[in-house]
């Protein structure tokens, strides 16, 4: 007997964003406190002037479940009408019970929960993956959290990953609209380079149990990233049907502003084509970063609410993952 299928909405888009940013603002002084590093050279070879890093007891689970709060009223939508949770991260503390549950039930959702792990570009899958969900009809209605909370896996001597990596969550409703405002997927992986980006056990402390550590090799990652996203950036612009012309704003993972700006370079970005650049004061938050970078255009001014927005997101894997969007309306405070 043939298999009776489902189809959903005929167009979907992001229907609102919010964040949530730790309370402690960590500079580069701090950090140098423990780290052999100094303010400018950080600055210098990363953009990073500070960042946020979550209080003592404030879990991904809280700072997920803050976003989304901000997310559900910057859309409109009541929690109620949500059937799907999406975390995506790579740092929740355990990997049973996965997050999305415990921040649907924070939330008052029995939805379908799951998280996704695809490293920094773990937010632009998990979006590809709820805009197909809600057009193949299997929900009307779905939350896209990227949450990271990093320095609880930060080894602070580290000189490649201590003074980057940074806690926060951003998220997104995504649900049916009028108009087409997600962008087919332009993805994929390396999985040969999976060493360049790694979790190790983490023994600082032989009397302590640690959470892993972060390992990068940030120059492997330098060398990658700004010249294979851009035939990712241009083949997700092209399957949304659109030039780079018809741009309003370039959201790519803050992984290193040097990056961002090569990248911008490498993809002969049209000048008027606003570059987001929150790595600035919040560093490298993961899968947080391009909803957190969204957020603070948005803030700033630099983007508004309908504006096309070109994402990348790109990391550990290694994985990569783009697509075209329509800004959403954004919570404010
Ligand atoms: O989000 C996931 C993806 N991750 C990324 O995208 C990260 C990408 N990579 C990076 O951000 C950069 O590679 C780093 C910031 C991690 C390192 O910057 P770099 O320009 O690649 O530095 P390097 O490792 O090539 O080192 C250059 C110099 C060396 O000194 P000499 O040999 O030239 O005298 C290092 O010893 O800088 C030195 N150095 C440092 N100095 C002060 C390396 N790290 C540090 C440090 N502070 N933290």
């Amino acid at each position: 007997m043939p298999i009776s299928q489902r189809s959903g909405a005929a167009a979907t888009a992001l229907l609102g964003l919010g964040v949530h940013r730790p309370a402690r603002t960590v500079d580069n002084e701090e950090i140098c406190r423990v780290l052999d590093s100094d303010d400018e050279w950080i600055r210098t070879r990363t953009g990073i002037a500070s960042r946020r890093f979550a209080a003592e007891g404030e879990s991904l689970v809280d700072m997920a479940t803050a976003a989304a709060e901000r997310a559900l009223a910057a859309a409109g939508v009541a929690v109620e009408q949500i059937g799907l949770v999406i975390v995506a991260s790579s740092t929740h503390a355990q990997h049973t019970p996965h997050a999305a549950p415990l921040v649907a039930d924070r939330l008052g959702s029995q939805a379908a929960a799951f998280d996704v792990s695809a490293g920094c570009a773990g937010f632009c899958h998990a979006l590809s993956i709820a805009s197909d969900l809600v057009r193949g009809g299997n929900t009307g209605h779905a939350l896209v959290i990227g949450a990271e909370r990093l320095s609880s896996f930060l080894d602070p001597t580290d000189r490649s990953t201590a003074m980057i990596f940074a806690d926060g969550a951003g998220a997104v409703v995504v649900g049916p609209a009028d108009e087409p405002g997600i962008g087919p997927v332009a993805w994929g992986s390396d999985g040969s380079q999976s060493r360049v980006i790694r979790q190790e056990p983490g023994c600082r402390d032989v009397d302590q149990a640690h959470p892993p550590v972060v390992k990068m090799e940030g120059t492997a990652v330098f060398r990658w990233a700004p010249f294979a996203m851009a035939d990712v950036a241009r083949s997700a612009v092209e399957a949304a049907g659109l030039a780079l012309d018809d741009l309003d704003a370039f959201v790519p993972h803050q992984a290193n502003l040097r990056i961002t700006e090569t990248l911008a370079r490498n993809l002969k970005l049209p000048e008027d084509v606003q570059v987001a650049r929150d790595i600035v004061e919040s560093g490298n938050t993961s899968a947080a970063s391009v909803p957190l970078a969204i957020e603070r255009m948005i803030r700033d001014g630099q983007a508004a609410p309908g504006d096309t927005a070109l994402l990348i997101a790109f990391g550990a894997g290694l994985s990569y993952a783009g697509q075209v969007v329509t800004l959403p309306p954004v919570a404010v405070g």
